[in-house]
C-alpha cells in the first residue's frame, strides 16, 4: 500500500477546477503542488494566487513542494493555505534545522527534499527531525522526464538510515513514476508516490491512482 500524491503540474491549467474535482472524487491521498521560481530550477510554475484557489477547491491534504531559493521566507504563506506538508530542498536551505523548526512551529509537517546529485548521507543529522524525505527521481523543474535508475539505491539507503536511527520520516519519490518504476520503488521501500503525467495523462486517472495505491 502506497500513499499517492498526484502532481497538479500535469493537470490541465485551462480547467483546474475539473481536474481538482477528479482528485476529490478519487482515492488520491494527497495533492502535490510544485512551486518553481525560475532561479532554483530553470522553470516557473505557479504562485500563491493560484495556490489559494487550489486550496479552496481541494478537499485532500496539500503536499507543497517548493523548488525555490530561500523557501523560509514563505512558511507563513504556505501555512495560511492550510497545507499539511511543506517540502523544502536541502540544496536551498543554509539553516535547514531552523527552517524545519519554523515549519513545525507554523503547524505543518516538514519534508526535506534531495536533488538527484545530493547523497542520502547528507541527511544523517536531520533525519530524526523531519516528517518526510522527498527524493527527486528526476532533476526538478519539469514533468514528464525519464526516471533516474540510481534513485532505487537511494531509496534503499534512506530506508536503512531511517531504520537505524529510529526516525519516523516517510519516504516520498517524485519524477518519472509510472507502471514500471512504481513497482520497483515500492519494492525498494517508498511510502509515498508522486505522479504527474502518469495520472493526469491517462484516459482514466482514477484507475491509475488506484493502481499506484495498491502497490
Ligand atoms: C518536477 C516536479 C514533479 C513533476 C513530476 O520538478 O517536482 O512533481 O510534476 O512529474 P512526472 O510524474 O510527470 O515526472
Ligand atoms: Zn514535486
Amino acid at each position: 500500500m502506497q500513499i499517492v500524491s498526484p502532481s497538479l503540474l500535469a493537470a490541465n491549467f485551462g480547467n483546474l477546477e475539473r481536474d481538482i474535482d477528479m482528485i476529490n472524487r478519487s482515492n488520491a491521498d494527497w495533492l502535490h503542488l510544485d512551486v518553481m521560481d525560475g532561479v532554483f530550477v530553470p522553470n516557473i510554475s505557479f504562485g500563491f494566487p493560484v495556490l489559494k484557489a487550489v486550496a479552496r477547491l481541494c478537499k485532500k491534504p496539500l503536499d507543497v513542494h517548493l523548488m525555490i531559493v530561500q523557501p523560509e521566507k514563505f512558511i507563513k504563506q504556505v501555512a495560511d493555505l492550510g497545507a499539511m506538508m511543506m517540502n523544502v530542498h536541502y540544496e536551498a536551505c543554509t539553516h535547514l534545522h531552523r527552517t524545519i523548526q519554523e515549519i513545525h512551529d507554523a503547524g505543518m509537517k516538514a519534508g526535506v527534499t534531495l536533488n538527484p546529485s545530493s547523497p542520502v548521507c547528507l541527511l544523517e543529522d536531520i533525519i530524526r527531525d523531519v516528517d518526510m524525505v522527498l527524493l527527486m527521481t528526476v532533476n526538478p523543474g519539469f514533468g514528464g522526464q525519464k526516471f533516474i535508475e540510481h534513485s532505487l539505491d537511494k531509496v534503499r539507503q534512506l530506508r536503512a538510515m531511517i531504520e537505524r536511527t529510529g526516525s519516523h520520516a516517510l519516504i516520498e519519490v517524485d519524477g518519472g513514476v509510472n507502471a514500471t518504476t512504481s513497482v520497483q520503488l515500492a519494492e525498494a521501500g517508498t511510502d509515498v508516490l508522486v505522479a504527474g503525467s502518469f495520472v493526469f495523462g491517462a484516459e482514466n486517472p482514477e484507475e491509475r491512482i488506484n493502481q499506484l495505491r495498491n502497490l
